[in-house]
């Protein structure tokens, strides 16, 4: 009640009135910045509100740290995953409370035991002894809510649990709640995806510039209504009309092949063009070779096969001399490859472009010239943040990405790999960013893009492929294909074997 918390320059909860019954799944939608994140990390006790007080099942609470949340029941799951790759399921989940046994060592046998229970009993269908770098998004996911369960928490908090899955994954994730839901448990979540919301939830709380505007009944409002009281603006969509598409050659790859660690292959001799002016669209389930893919034509990853940009065979090249060259970037994981949390917006502006103009002139650093784009960037991309010279890490999720895509939209490049564009910002920008790639493809930039919102896929590409198991298996007409068919082509249903 009353929420309020400040950061420097910024109040991002401004007395707050949130009330969420139990049993229930309560959604939270806002616009990037709104303070949807900043809530709940109130909530889970990671900060300490200016204001304001917290009652659970009628008691007022304090909380110093998340510890203090899991002991009243509060559990959480970040918007950006924080699982390590390396381990497996089960020391993931147990990872901060090992069971011991008798006070000395760690007792696995017990924990594996619990975690199959609360698998089975929720069905989550989750094996605790693969590692976490073998499994999907979706997988990912469940695990991240069995260790929140694990910790015997009652009330789950979910911040944006669906950016990152495809529309069957997002099915059986809304299942999953639902029979939680039906235990007794009371899920709060977080989306910007405001059809599953209204699909799923049995109240939205709307938040505004820092403040709790509305609660609605999602059986009395629409899509349409929702994004008004959210940013007073309509639904965007990504149509994209006119082609534009030439018959100039941006981008060849051919025979393009990845192998893994033990010589299985997670990219199967790919071959295909981008042309100016093109779109190219890749469909698939997470994790079928997408990753592999743009890793190798960034040069992050030995690939076997030939790349060519232009006229130039780039096969060989590094990455930084592939950027150079006019290929730009936006990484899948804004935290691992797009930016460095803990450093200012402006030095953020020149990673991965710290041989290019404005950045530098001669052989020196262009520390004016950075910040002065920087500054471009936040306005053209309506970055919302109190100035250049914060950290990246001080920016709402959806900020984040818009200052990524403005960074890698600058300089004209000629080729651009788009890995979910849009993911985690809110409709306004989604609209907007749609509006900047248009432009640049209108004037000539050959695009690859790869996205889990199908819709996005399907309005934005000239030429749309399916990659399944490493391998291009479909050719899709983007104009008359359905988000439904897309998904099931995605899965391999209906593929000839
Ligand atoms: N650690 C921090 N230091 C300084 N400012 C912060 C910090 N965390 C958040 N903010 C600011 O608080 C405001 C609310 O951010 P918050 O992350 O809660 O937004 P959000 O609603 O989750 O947005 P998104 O949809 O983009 O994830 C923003 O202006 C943000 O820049
Ligand atoms: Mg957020």
């Amino acid at each position: 009640m009353g929420i309020t918390k400040r950061f420097p320059g910024v109040v991002a909860n401004r007395d707050i009135h949130l009330s969420v019954e139990k049993g229930q799944i309560h959604a939270i939608v806002g616009e990037n910045g709104a303070g949807k994140s900043t809530l709940m990390k109130i909530l889970y006790g990671m900060q300490k509100p200016d204001e304001g007080t917290i009652a659970v099942n009628g008691t007022k609470v304090s909380f110093h740290s998340p510890a203090d949340a899991i002991n009243v029941g509060i559990g959480m799951v970040h918007q950006h995953f924080m699982l390590a790759d390396n381990l497996t399921v089960l020391e993931n989940v147990i990872l901060g409370s090992e069971p011991r046994k008798g006070g000395v060592g760690i007792d696995f046998g017990a924990a594996r035991k619990k975690i199959k229970e609360i698998s089975d009993s929720y069905g989550l269908g989750i094996d605790p002894d693969v590692l976490v770098e073998d499994i999907g998004v979706g997988t990912r996911q469940r695990v991240e809510i069995l260790k929140v369960l694990y910790r015997g928490a009652k009330i789950l908090i979910l911040d944006e649990p669906t950016a990152v899955l495809v529309p069957h994954e997002v099915d059986e994730l809304f299942e999953n709640l639902k029979g939680l839901v039906r235990e007794g448990l009371t899920i709060i979540f977080i989306s910007h995806h405001l059809d599953e919301v209204l699909k799923v939830a049995d109240a939205i709380t709307v938040i505004r510039r820092g403040t709790t505007v509305a609660s609605v009944d999602p059986a009395s409002v629409t899509a349409r209504q929702l994004a008004e009281l959210m940013v007073g603006s309509e639904l965007p969509s990504p149509e994209t009309r006119e082609s534009t598409v030439t018959d100039v050659v941006a981008v060849s790859v051919r025979g393009l092949t990845v192998l893994s660690a033990d010589g299985r292959p997670l990219i199967d001799n790919i071959s295909f063009d981008v042309r100016k002016g093109e779109v190219l669209g890749i469909a698939g389930v997470e994790g079928n070779g997408q990753a592999e893919l743009v890793e190798a034509i960034m040069g992050m990853r030995v690939a076997a096969g030939t790349i060519t940009l232009g006229e130039a065979d780039i096969s060989a090249w590094p990455t930084l001399r592939r950027r150079e060259a006019g290929v730009g970037f936006i990484p899948e994981d804004r935290h691992r490859h797009g930016l460095l949390l803990e450093s200012p917006l402006w030095e953020n502006r020149i990673l991965g472009h710290q041989t290019q103009k404005p950045n530098v002139k001669g052989p020196w650093i262009d520390r004016k010239g950075a910040r002065a784009d920087t500054q471009r960037i936040v306005e053209e991309y309506d970055v919302r943040t109190p100035g250049i010279d914060v950290k990246a890490a001080a920016l709402s999720g959806g900020n984040q990405q818009k200052l990524i895509v403005g960074r890698e939209m600058s300089g004209d490049p000629v080729f651009l790999i788009a890995s979910h564009p849009t993911r985690g910002v809110d409709v306004g920008a989604q609209a907007a960013i749609w509006d900047h790639l248009r432009h640049a493809r209108a004037a000539g930039l050959a695009v690859l893009l790869i996205s889990a919102d199908l819709d996005e896929l399907i309005g934005l590409s000239d030429t749309l492929k399916v990659i399944l198991r490493g391998r291009m298996v479909a050719d899709v007409d983007p104009a008359n294909v359905t988000p439904e068919e897309l998904g099931s082509a995605m899965t391999g249903a209906g593929e000839a074997t």
